[in-house]
């Protein structure tokens, strides 16, 4: 059978090598709400917007920008998604993961995501980093429903470990020494894009979530299907909802992501070269 979704992601694929003159990431990193910051010091070779990529969905939320930016991260080759996609835009799954199975397919061998969320125990400080170390994504569609193409991977992939724990130990014992506070826990993405109400933090809180969002655990499925290594830090910026004494918005959201956006950038500037050297 002829897959249009596979042929679209290889045309995709190709358009973007075509543009980058055989660069090859060893590392994609997906930069989440407000955390574009995060490659404010990379030395950036090549830009490539989405919307020069045809069939590529672009990032509708205000002030997320839509690229790809390719260049050196400390010395290490590395893509990086400014402007992540969402469920909540009104894409199609499989379009939401479409640029992660691009930047995988283009050679990345560590998928490092990165988000904001919403803290489900009381006593998370805010704002603090999480390092992901595993998710649940029970409540939000799999981005692997469909026709599977073979060429991308299993068609029922194991997900018992996710998040790679080498990695995901080296970036938590790493904050430890920089003196960056940080946990370690388990991300739940719902679609939103509302908010949860108090007994739905309640009830996220009781099946095993540390931390919820909006993004991020389909794109790990869909980074494991293709056999890629992932690994994942939030920045827990509010208590959910109920627990929070305030009323929930995204301008608290962005404003303490600007309160940890040093933390963030610095311990993955000090990861990346040690991950390349020594876990890819
Ligand atoms: N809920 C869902 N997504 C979020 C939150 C939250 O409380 N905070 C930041 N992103």
């Amino acid at each position: 059978m002829v897959n249009s979704y596979y042929e679209k992601l290889i045309s995709c694929v190709e358009e973007v090598k075509a543009k980058i003159n055989g660069f090859e990431p060893h590392i994609a990193i997906v930069s989440g709400s407000a955390l574009k910051p995060i490659s404010k010091d990379m030395d950036v070779r090549y830009s490539v917007p989405y919307s020069e990529i045809k069939g590529m969905p672009v990032c509708t939320v205000k002030r997320h920008e839509s690229r790809f930016l390719f260049g050196y991260m400390n010395g290490v080759p590395t893509v990086c998604m400014t402007g992540r996609i969402h469920y909540y835009e009104g894409y199609d799954i499989q379009d939401v993961v479409l640029p992660i199975r691009i930047m995988c397919l283009l050679g990345a061998k560590l998928l490092l995501l990165t988000n904001a969320s919403g803290g489900l125990d009381p006593d998370t400080k805010i704002p603090t980093l999480m390092v992901i170390r595993d998710h649940i994504m029970l409540h939000f569609p799999n981005p692997l429903i469909g026709p599977n193409p073979d060429e991308l991977g299993l068609r029922y992939p194991d997900m018992s470990a996710v998040y790679d724990t080498e990695i995901s130990g080296l970036l938590f014992d790493l904050g430890k020494e920089m003196d960056i506070p940080m946990s370690e826990g388990v991300y739940v993405q719902l679609t939103g894009p509302s908010f949860e109400t108090p007994a739905e933090i309640r009830f996220l809180g009781k099946i095993g979530g540390d931390a919820v969002g909006m993004s991020t655990a389909c794109e790990a499925v869909a980074a494991r299907h293709l056999g890629v290594k992932v690994c994942g830090i939030s920045c827990i910026t509010n208590l959910g909802a109920g627990i929070s004494q305030n009323e929930l918005t995204d301008t608290e959201v962005v404003e303490n992501t600007g309160l940890i956006i040093g933390q963030i950038t610095a311990l993955i500037n000090a990861a990346l070269p040690k991950i390349d050297r020594d876990y890819l």
